[in-house]
């Protein structure tokens, strides 16, 4: 019995595509076989339709819940504001005191501007930001969401991204007028992103902090020279590096100001809720353009993300789960030598995962989810880390991982990994869109 992959099927006929985010279509885990929706979710265990329990060594949400899923504190505070009503004439005064709190953890920054999703606070901060430097063209490094603005940059040259997060990533539908309007250069390239500041006027440059790598020879110092320089505007999309390596950005770590950053994921703790923050004489272009939405002004988000704030900041949650990230990394190294495979690591400390290097890297991933599935976990090759994986609970996922990568080199050394896997191979990236 699998009722999630009936449903699967079902929802493929009525919504394109499956699920509203890529990430979470089953095929990118185990085509035909991933019990794909939940009943529930509590730390960091989720249910699937059938009762099924399993532990999520996974994209946790995709990266929202630090904390674990149903946070009994912020999970409280959400309830009380159910109680005593989401939305009214009137504007919800937690917005107000999410702004102060956020500013006050960002010294640089004054103002504050929120909204519901990561691609969101993007188009806000590129309008926002494009209006006070007067000028169009953007560099980007990095990504930053699905809207027109920032699919544009592979108008202009199909491979636009390539070397960047969505390498491929189809434009259609996205008017072409665009092209010429977004660069992307490759993080720790100061000279490609100085070339294309000397060849455009451009008047943005938006990036992550980091994302894979760290910054090498004062990358980011460098970049804010740049930006200064040219009176450019510095925007740090921080929606998936904010609060999982420092309390707020990671730009904190690295000691660089930008002008402008956006948080998302873990803000709210798996409430819908993003921020847009900046400069008082950035943040006021605002009031030259039309930006504004009727559920960016519910209640149930800001006060997610005062909670989760204050949780976040009483128990440290970026350190446990950068130092549980490491230690992940280290043990799956460890796994990996003992047993005679090749990794190759990836991701920020709290977000990590692990490539095999083999030709067949996709099929051993599949037989990860496929064997991991059957033990109980939700697992590829990566792992959003929150503060419910305990020691205990790492353990038991290390346990359940040794005798699969044992397989794998069998695989390596000759064994048929088709045989072994009973469905289709996994999708990769975001290349396949099927
Ligand atoms: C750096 C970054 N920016 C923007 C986004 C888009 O956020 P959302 O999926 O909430 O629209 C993401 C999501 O993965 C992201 O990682």
């Amino acid at each position: 019995m699998n009722s999630g992959q009936d449903l699967w099927k079902r929802a493929k006929n009525l919504i394109p595509g499956g699920s509203m985010l890529l990430s979470k279509r089953a095929e990118m885990f185990l085509p035909e076989q991933w019990p794909a929706y939940f009943s529930k979710a509590k730390g960091c265990q989720v249910w699937d339709l059938d009762g099924n329990r399993y532990t999520d060594m996974c994209i946790m949400g995709i990266g929202t819940n630090t904390l674990g899923y149903g946070h009994p504190e912020v999970d409280a505070a959400v309830a009380a504001t159910v109680q005593a009503g989401n939305m009214s004439t009137l504007n919800c005064p937690e917005e107000v005191y999410l702004a102060e709190r956020l500013v006050e953890m960002h010294p640089w920054a004054q103002m504050a501007r929120f909204a519901r999703s990561g691609g969101e606070a993007n188009a806000i901060a590129i309008r926002i930001a494009r209006a006070a430097s007067g000028r169009d063209k953007v560099a980007i490094c990095g990504y930053h969401g699905w809207h027109d603005w920032y699919l544009s940059a592979n108008l202009s040259d199909e491979g636009g991204l390539d070397g960047h997060l969505l390498p491929g990533l189809e434009p259609k539908g996205v008017p072409r007028n665009l092209q010429g309007t977004v660069f992307p250069f490759n993080y720790n390239n100061f000279e490609e992103l100085k070339a294309l500041v000397d060849q455009h006027d451009i008047g943005v440059i938006k990036m992550e902090v980091s994302r894979n790598r760290g910054p090498e020879n004062d990358f980011l110092q460098k970049v804010r020279q740049l930006a200064t320089e040219r009176r450019i505007v510095l925007v740090f999309d921080e929606c998936t590096s904010g609060f999982r390596q420092t309390f707020g950005g990671l730009h904190k770590l690295y000691g660089v100001e930008p002008d402008m950053a956006m948080f998302g994921k873990a803000l709210g703790n798996g409430y819908a809720i993003t921020a847009t923050i900046g400069r008082r004489e950035v943040m006021e272009a605002a009031q030259s353009t039309f930006i504004s939405s009727t559920f960016w002004t519910e209640r149930i988000g800001p006060t997610a993300a005062l909670k989760t704030l204050e949780v976040m900041e009483r128990v440290k949650s970026w350190e446990t789960i950068t130092k549980t990230g490491l230690a992940i990394r280290a043990r799956w190294q460890a796994l990996a030598e003992a047993t005679g495979l090749e990794l190759d690591h990836w991701g920020l400390p709290a977000l990590t995962g692990f490539t095999i290097k083999s030709p067949k890297a996709l099929e051993y991933k599949t037989l990860i989810t496929q064997e991991m599935l059957a033990k109980g976990y939700l697992a590829t090759t990566g792992v959003y880390v929150c503060t419910d994986h305990t020691p205990e609970v790492i353990d038991g996922y290390f346990d359940a991982l040794e005798p699969i990568f044992r397989l794998i080199k069998e695989c390596e050394e000759g064994r048929d990994v088709m045989s072994l896997l009973k469905g289709p191979v996994c999708h990769a990236g975001f290349k396949r869109l099927n």
